[in-house]
């Protein structure tokens, strides 16, 4: 199995980031800009095997825009590693998803995963941004980082939502 080597992780990010910055520019539809997410980072990072966002509806959390195999359609708060990065409002990383107690398999082939809360710019919980990955230990604090910059960017600084040529009204 090819290993994950930590400089072509930065890079990958780096390059990832700076094409959803390019793109999302202006853009304030949190689907649209979901489902932007979820295609660019799934090219750049190879290691990704299904990435996507469970949105908070009617106090549970829902399958949103994704891109891979099946997701589960409902997870409760507090079940699973999303429902409990919901409820802890906290990144989980999970380096290998049969030591996590209660992890859901939504498909077998996930072996580690990584899950981040995602705020409005009221720093209300909207959704959480799962990425699972068929290779052990796939995440570490490199995609914690950026992932957390990413969403922090695109769903929660206020400075992101609107891009204008003027004031800024
Ligand atoms: N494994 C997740 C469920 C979602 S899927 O991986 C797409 C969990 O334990 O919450």
């Amino acid at each position: 199995m090819e290993k994950i080597i930590r400089s072509k992780k930065i890079i990958a990010y780096k390059k990832a980031l700076k094409e959803i910055d390019a793109i999302l520019a202006g853009e304030e539809h949190p689907i649209l800009k979901m489902s932007t997410i979820n295609c660019l980072l799934k090219e750049n990072l190879p290691y990704f095997f299904w990435t996507g966002f469970y949105l908070v509806h009617k106090g549970e959390l829902v399958v949103g825009p994704y891109q891979g195999t099946l997701g589960c359609l409902h997870i409760s708060f507090g079940k699973g590693v999303c429902g409990t990065a919901a409820q802890q409002r906290k990144t989980q990383l999970v380096p290998d998803v049969e030591k996590f107690p209660g992890h859901i398999a939504c498909d077998s082939r996930s072996r580690s995963e990584i899950v981040v809360p995602v705020f409005d710019t009221k720093h209300q919980l909207i959704a959480v941004f799962d990425a699972d990955s068929t290779k052990l230990a796939a995440f570490d604090e490199i995609d914690q980082k950026y992932l957390e910059k990413l969403l922090n960017e695109h769903f929660t600084k206020k400075s992101h939502k609107k891009r204008s040529k003027t004031t800024g009204h």
